[in-house]
């Protein structure tokens, strides 16, 4: 008999969401909440990590996880392979939509808007702030790339840690970030017998509008 889980559920009663305490920003309520976020989870949950689901050529969806590394007024920033399947699927159409959820505090953000690669000094000095063996990693993983075995890997970052041996990898020219720029910010707060809140801000001519959801 195929595992059955419709009575899997809980109510959520730590916290809500009032209309009087809410903030205009949503890049401020953001920042809020990552901060509780980070203070709350516990190992391995990491509290910037987020869903980032992508749209290809085609029309399909793809969705997985990556970790935030900033945000402010210009959006919400991330790194990874131009050349990896994301990426592709960034160059093709730059709609992406992010979402974070933090089940310690019963809270979801989902963020929508359109993608736009870092400049490049930025790229640069994120990565430069890695570890070493990160920066080399980089150059030896062709990340969504297929590898005949796990060898293959292990035996490109040998001839990349000899190729840069004592000197500073620079950034590879196909790795960097990306900005998301946001259009919709919506915030999802766990409250009693489903009856959630839900704050949507969308932005209209560079300002924030508000409106409440139905959970
Ligand atoms: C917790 C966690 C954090 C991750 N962080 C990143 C990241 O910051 N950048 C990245 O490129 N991949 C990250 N990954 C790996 C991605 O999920 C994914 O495997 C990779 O980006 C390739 O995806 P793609 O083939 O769709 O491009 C992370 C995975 C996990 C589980």
């Amino acid at each position: 008999m195929p595992l059955s889980l419709a009575q899997m559920r809980r109510n959520y009663t730590l916290y809500g969401l009032r209309d009087d305490l809410v903030q205009d920003d949503p890049l401020v309520l953001f920042g809020q909440w990552l901060e509780q976020a980070r203070k709350t989870e516990v190992a391995p949950v990491e509290a910037n990590s987020m869903a980032l689901a992508t749209v290809d050529a085609q029309g399909r969806a793809h969705c997985r996880i990556l970790l935030l590394k900033g945000f402010g007024a210009e959006g919400f920033t991330f790194f990874g392979h131009y050349q990896s399947a994301k990426g592709q699927e960034l160059a093709s159409n730059p709609s992406a939509a992010m979402t974070f959820f933090w089940p310690g505090l019963e809270r979801q953000v989902r963020i929508e808007g359109t993608v736009v690669r870092l400049a490049p000094q930025l790229s640069d000095d994120y990565f430069h702030s890695r570890p070493l063996a990160s920066q080399v990693g980089a150059w030896a993983s062709p990340q969504s790339q297929p590898l005949a075995h796990r060898a293959e890997l292990e035996g490109r970052l040998r001839d990349v840690t000899q190729r840069f041996a004592g000197q500073q990898p620079p950034r590879p020219p196909e790795w960097g970030g990306y900005c998301l720029q946001p259009e919709r910010v919506e915030f999802w707060q766990g409250r009693a017998d489903r009856l959630h809140d839900r704050l949507d801000y969308r932005r209209h001519d560079g300002i924030w509008q508000r409106s409440r959801l139905a959970p």
